[in-house]
């Protein structure tokens, strides 16, 4: 019965996933830069969104002059699809393509209240965009609002980086709290696809943590990203980990992360 209450799912398309926590600096852009790096790796054609006004992944994928680039950018498209141009807004990145945010992103949430359906929006630019992608992967900021909304909405897919400590354990409820409300609100169905506990290192607490994500989310499965300074110079040098020259082990959890995403999403909307 409820599931007739919920919109239809798109039988065509991309696939989409957001990479959310409302908590800062837990790893959300390394992760979804990383994800992206490796879905490119397994040969799908990628589309990365940065819904951020802080527009860090925008730079960590070496596209920082689009951040500063005059109007009609991201916003713009937010609020009308269909008046700016995919050249305006899509960017060409070695290993996919980019959707950049902008400086103009700061006044987004603001702007978007004005429309009818403001959590909507992205959703509509990626119907009107997204027809040459397998995947598409969106980076958020990190507080729960309406660009948050609009990505959960878009994508009904959730990846969620957490650092192994303990404040994730609040941060994991409220973000669950906020998904089902967003849930019943707007009659979507949002699957968090992974938990990635992030910059792990040797210490007991670290451990426990990770027993805690274990007990805590059995469903979802866990990936361990250790703390490791190549994913800082990856970013540094523009890429995923994947197109960077240094070797890193933690390539291959975001490879088995990717392989995992990729075989749960609906099939009808990745081709194999
Ligand atoms: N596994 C890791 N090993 C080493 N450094 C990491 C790791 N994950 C993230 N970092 C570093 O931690 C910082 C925060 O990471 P990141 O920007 O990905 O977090 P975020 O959740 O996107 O932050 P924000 O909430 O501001 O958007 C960055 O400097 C990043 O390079
Ligand atoms: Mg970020």
């Amino acid at each position: 019965m409820w599931a007739e209450l919920k919109r239809p799912k798109r039988m065509a398309g991309s696939a989409r996933l957001c990479v959310t926590n409302q908590k800062g600096g837990v790893g959300k852009t390394t992760v979804a830069i990383n994800l992206a790096g490796a879905l490119n790796d397994l040969g799908r054609d990628v589309l990365f969104v940065d819904l951020d006004p802080q527009g860090n992944a925008t730079e960590g994928l070496g596209l920082l002059e689009a951040y500063d680039a005059e109007p009609p950018a991201l916003l713009d498209a937010l609020v009308d699809p269909t008046a700016v141009p995919r050249d305006e807004i899509i960017y060409s990145h070695a290993e996919m393509d980019v959707i950049t945010s902008n400086v103009d992103m700061n006044a987004a949430e603001s702007a978007l209240m004005q429309e009818s359906d403001p959590e909507a929006r992205l959703d509509a630019l990626l119907e009107h965009v997204e027809t040459d992608y397998d995947v598409v992967v969106v980076d958020c900021p990190p507080h729960l609002g309406l660009l948050t909304d609009n990505a959960l909405y878009a994508t009904e897919n959730l990846v969620i980086p957490a650092l192994a400590e303990p404040t994730s354990k609040r941060s994991l409820e409220l973000l669950f709290d906020y998904v089902g409300a967003l849930e019943l609100e707007h009659d979507v169905q949002i699957e968090p696809r992974a938990l990635v506990a992030n910059r792990i290192e040797n210490t007991r607490a670290a451990t426990d943590m990770l027993e805690w994500f274990e007990d805590a989310l059995p469903d979802v499965p866990l990936y361990r990203i250790r703390k490791r300074v190549a994913l800082q110079r990856a970013f540094a040098a523009g890429t995923s980990i994947f197109a960077a020259e240094e070797e890193t082990d933690m390539q291959s959890v975001f490879t088995s992360m990717a392989e995992t995403i990729d075989e749960r999403l609906d099939p009808t909307e990745v081709p194999a």
